[in-house]
């Protein structure tokens, strides 16, 4: 198993739409070992693989995020394979601070569907199909959105969006 670096914006495969995955090999079952690990070393609560510079439709995440009684030891992580989302409520709220691995020194709130379903192959290459709510229902949309090449700072006002641009961008030229 292994750290793999996160893809960090404004990094162009962030922005591709990922291809889905056609079998269950092992060179996939390896990038969902190492995206997971990866997960918890950054102490993320979800991961798409694009953010690790694979732009292909997997995601994997923490199935006991925002449990008050999580076992901070615990690196069980759910792999998703194509996953899609079926259906979202009308009902939204506003996810407070959200947050993203490839999106540096940033958070904001953030406007989501207060639940939706959601259908993927799990790593048996069975198909699953569940609901989500609250935090694993924006999880579940922040994931899903970074295959189709949207990150969460896509869905905020275009001031805010602008704003932490410059910010990020006056980053990488005083890293350089
Ligand atoms: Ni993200």
């Amino acid at each position: 198993m292994a750290i793999l670096d996160i893809v960090t914006f404004p990094e162009p495969s962030l922005k591709k739409v990922s291809e889905p995955v056609e079998t269950i090999d092992d060179e996939l079952k390896t990038l969902i070992e190492n995206m997971g690990e990866t997960m918890f070393h950054d102490a993320g609560v979800g991961l798409a693989a694009p953010q690790v510079g694979v732009n292909r439709r997997v995601v994997v995440y923490d199935p006991n995020a925002g449990e008050e009684q999580k076992d901070p030891e615990d690196k069980t992580f759910t792999a998703l394979i194509n996953p899609e989302i079926l259906s979202k409520s009308k009902e939204t709220f506003t996810s407070e601070n959200e947050g993203c691995l490839s999106i540096v020194d940033y958070r904001s709130d953030v406007k989501r569907h207060s639940s939706v379903t959601v259908r993927a192959m799990n790593l048996d290459g069975e198909t699953i199909e569940f609901e989500a709510h609250g935090l694993m229902s924006v999880i579940m949309q922040h994931e899903i959105d970074h295959l189709d090449g949207i990150l969460f700072i896509d869905r905020i006002s275009a001031l805010k969006r602008t704003m932490y641009k410059k910010k990020r961008l006056k980053q990488l030229k005083n890293e350089q």
